[in-house]
């Protein structure tokens, strides 16, 4: 049995998110979770809401809301966002709960000995109307490269490119928009990367697990040379500056900056569930405390790549302390909106709490990982969600486990028939099945999801061509032994069907197991030979066909949905 951490990068608070933030990181994480778990290795899966930042101080002053209270209110939308969407977090926290404040101080104040943070003087917009320093988000303008013209002081949404405020052209306050701004001088802790640069090098150099679209990016950063990086800023939301656990003198209105406390989230959102949970934190991310036997992955968006392969990693590797590091990155590309993006500053596309609202969470689970934005960016549109989750749900494996379970509900009393002795059509399933199986789990262990859906699908649609080649419909009248051998087949086939489907859709793969008068969940991978994984059920076993298990998405529907939530539809 082995370790796995998994963590999923931390949603910012501002909103619930859309459909792209799902696929790319907290969906594609609980799936990989759930298979882990299947697997039967001790996994634990962490996440967090990114709660400090100029986001969350906009958004809550244009909700009118105490910063501290929007955080409160949101973390739980998204807690309950999650939830309905089956995300099996062990722990869900926040970076604005006192774990992460503690150690976001350790980390600085460790550097800072180390010589790897320095205070320096730098430049940075003021607005005079507002009396305040105006960072990152607090201003916006025309951006450098591409001359959009709301592009933000942190960076352009439109070509993607980091910014500076200090970058932007006539720029304007987020605030008031008053554009009475002036270049003031701050001070500021910097991190010293460029000291870093070779120790980082050869870290990544090192690292085997990571797929080629993460090495790429990380290898750019550090081809493109380092910069020292500010790590603090002008605001009042955030994690404090301290100086030996004190307010650190000259810092009393800056807080560090959210991209130095963010992933540091991973780990305090650990200790949120270590105390509540009565467990040992350090277990999993301490060398000498036994997480060197632990396998730690993590899932996020392209963008945030560079964060999690040179700038965390600069925080962990330059404190010289037995941190876990990162042993495989899966990231993903973009799930785009009708060829455009999804946007949660423009509210552009489906979110999380809507869409439950539409259909329950596995239809958009399946959706999401058959058509994961993997080897490339990936589409969403209507017509081909509703084309998806209507073949491959309804008519492949609703279909063959209403077909099955109702035939034998009401030809064989709804229990498990005795029947004759394995032939053809059984060992074409069994090879079928045994092929099936190895490969799904194969696509599981190497992270790749779509592959993974494509296979189960195949699965499922094996189900549907054994029933094909045993007609225990026709053998009924004639040879009722052969029509019991595909009764005791096809249901034992559904017990396997929910096994498989539990990682991507866990809540249908119940409703299955417990018609099948299974207790408990499908919780453990099948092993074993198709022959005797066939057999589990015995003659005898009760059942009760469920009701529908999924609901064909129609075009009406479609048509509503698309005129509702936009889309060229
Ligand atoms: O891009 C984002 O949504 C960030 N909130 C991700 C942070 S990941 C981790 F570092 F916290
Ligand atoms: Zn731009």
């Amino acid at each position: 049995m082995a370790r796995i951490l998994i963590t999923s990068a931390l949603p910012y608070i501002n909103g619930v998110k859309h459909l792209g933030n799902l696929a790319g990181s907290m969906l594609p994480a609980d799936v990989y979770a759930r298979f882990q778990r299947m697997r039967g290795h001790e996994v634990l899966y962490i996440c967090a809401t990114d709660e400090h930042g100029t986001p969350a101080e906009l958004a809550a002053a244009e909700a009118g809301m105490d910063v501290r209270e929007y955080c409160d209110r949101e973390h739980e939308v998204q807690r309950r966002a999650g939830e309905g969407f089956s995300l099996s977090y062990d722990h869900f926290g926040r970076t604005s709960n006192p774990p992460t404040h503690r150690l976001t101080q350790h980390f600085a104040e460790v550097l800072e000995a180390k010589g790897l943070i320095a205070e320096r003087t730098e430049k940075q917009v003021y607005s005079i109307d507002d009396a305040r320093f105006l960072p990152d988000r607090y201003v916006e303008g025309e951006c450098p490269h591409c001359g959009f013209e709301r592009a933000r002081g942190d960076q352009c949404d439109n070509c993607g490119r980091l910014l500076e405020p200090t970058d932007l052209k006539n720029p304007y306050s987020k605030i008031s928009g008053s554009r009475n701004l002036e270049v003031r001088e701050t001070r500021h802790l910097h991190l010293l990367q460029t000291k870093m640069a070779d120790r980082l090098r050869a870290w990544v150099d090192a690292a085997e697990g990571w797929p080629s679209l993460a090495k790429s990016i990380a290898n750019k950063w550090l081809d493109e040379g380092l910069r020292d990086r500010s790590i603090t800023r002008d605001l009042s939301w955030g994690v404090p500056v301290t100086k030996d656990g004190a307010p650190r003198p000259g810092f009393e209105n800056k807080v560090f900056y959210v991209w130095f406390d963010a992933p540091i989230g991973y780990i305090g959102a650990t200790v949120e569930w270590a105390e509540a949970a009565g467990q040992d934190w350090q277990r999993w991310w301490r060398a000498e405390k036994g997480a060197g036997d632990v396998s730690y992955v993590q899932f996020m968006g392209k963008d945030n790549v560079a964060f999690h392969t040179v700038s965390f990693p600069a925080t962990i590797l330059g404190s010289e302390e037995p941190w876990k590091t990162v042993d495989r990155l899966k990231a993903f590309n973009w799930l785009n909106w009708y060829g455009g993006k999804f946007s949660t500053s423009e509210k552009r596309g489906v979110f999380m709490d809507k869409a439950l609202e539409l259909l329950p969470g596995d239809y958009w689970r399946w959706y999401l990982t058959a058509n994961a934005p993997e080897g490339s960016d990936a589409q969403f549109t209507w017509e081909h969600f509703q084309t998806v989750v209507n073949k491959d749900l309804a008519d492949v494996l609703g279909n063959f486990v209403n077909r099955i379970l109702r035939f034998a509900a009401s030809r064989f009393d709804g229990a498990i028939p005795d029947g004759g002795a394995p032939g053809a059509a059984e060992d074409w399933l069994y090879a079928e099945v045994d092929a099936r199986l190895a490969a799904i789990a194969g696509h599981y262990e190497a992270m790749e999801f779509r592959k993974a859906a494509a296979e189960t699908r195949a699965l499922w649609a094996a189900g549907n061509e054994y029933l094909t080649r045993a007609e225990p419909w026709t053998h009924f009248k004639t040879d009722r032994d052969r029509a019991a051998l595909g009764v005791r087949t096809g249901v034992n086939l559904a017990r396997l069907f929910a096994l498989a489907a539990h990682p991507v859709i866990p809540a249908s793969a119940q409703t299955i197991w417990t018609a099948l008068g299974l207790s408990g969940a499908p919780d453990a991978w099948p092993a074993g030979k198709a022959a005797d994984l066939l057999g589990e059920l015995k003659p005898g076993h009760a059942f009760t066909p469920p009701d529908v298990l999924f609901r064909k998405v129609e075009d009406e529907q479609i048509a509503e949905w698309s005129a509702r939530f936009g889309g060229a539809g």
